[in-house]
């Protein structure tokens, strides 16, 4: 048995068997990410039933609203970011290998105001201008486990989420903070029917100071949206194996 198993691993090698190493990029569909917020209860206009904005960002922000401390009346606010790759599974065959996957984002940018750099999108819920990126704002990603209504959802329905986290390592600039992030172990559980329900993104840390800020799904430059990148294995017989995976070729899905 075992030496049958080394034969069919070697023949593999040496000879093609249709087995396709795929490189496909997904760009975040329009109304596919959001930013849902949370204040302390007592706080007069609590958005924690606002379903997300439509906006040209998704802001991960936890800030004070005044410059009073967290204690004295709301002046404390919270998002977190919901985004989604839909298409990614009509696409992607469900008994397809993962063998990498790669979510970019790119950061918004500055405007001056009164001399200073800030943020150049506040929305109604902050008034207050900051720095795009900011603080000790390490983020974690997790794959959502419940599906949602992108539309309708908020921070008070807010579905499920199963780490263990991708990480956005803390920002190393204030502006234009582009990154990209090793999803693969999220995505790997994202091809069984009704597993695609995309990312939960949150501060590792939910206080303040701290803001990270990306181009949504909505922005007007395409180039801007969040993109993700998958390379993955359509086997023949649904049996690749890492060394069939190296001698496989290549085909590149742009999208
Ligand atoms: C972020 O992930 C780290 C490591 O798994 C965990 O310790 C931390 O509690 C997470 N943060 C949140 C807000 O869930």
């Amino acid at each position: 048995m075992l030496l049958l198993v080394v034969i069919v691993s070697i023949l593999s090698i040496g000879s093609l068997n249709g087995d396709a190493v795929i490189q496909a990029a997904f760009r975040a569909c329009p109304g596919s990410s959001g930013s849902i917020w949370t204040r302390p209860s007592y706080c007069p206009a609590d958005p924690s039933n606002n379903p997300p904005q439509q906006t040209e960002i998704m802001d991960l922000i936890a800030w004070t609203w005044n410059t009073a401390p967290k204690e004295q009346a709301c002046p404390f606010g919270l998002s977190r970011v919901l985004l989604r790759f839909d298409q990614m599974t009509d696409v992607i065959p469900q008994d397809a290998i993962i063998r990498s996957a790669t979510l970019k984002l790119f950061g918004v940018g500055s405007q001056q105001v009164n001399g200073y750099a800030f943020s150049y999108f506040a929305n109604s819920y902050l008034n207050a201008y900051a720095p795009a990126h900011y603080g000790p704002n390490r983020v974690n990603i997790t794959r959502v486990t419940q599906a949602y209504d992108m539309a309708t959802v908020t921070w008070n329905t807010q579905p499920s989420s199963q780490g263990p986290p991708a990480v956005i390592p803390e920002s190393n600039m204030q502006f234009y903070y582009n990154i990209a992030v090793d999803v693969k172990s999220l995505v790997d559980n994202m091809l069984a029917p009704g597993t695609n329900n995309g990312f939960l993104l949150q501060f590792e840390v939910e206080d303040y100071y701290r803001s990270m800020n990306f181009f949504s799904s909505n922005t007007k430059d395409d180039s801007k949206r969040p993109l993700l990148e998958v390379e993955y294995i359509v086997s023949c017989k649904g049996s690749a194996t890492k060394d069939v995976l190296l001698e496989a070729p290549i085909v590149n899905v742009k999208n």
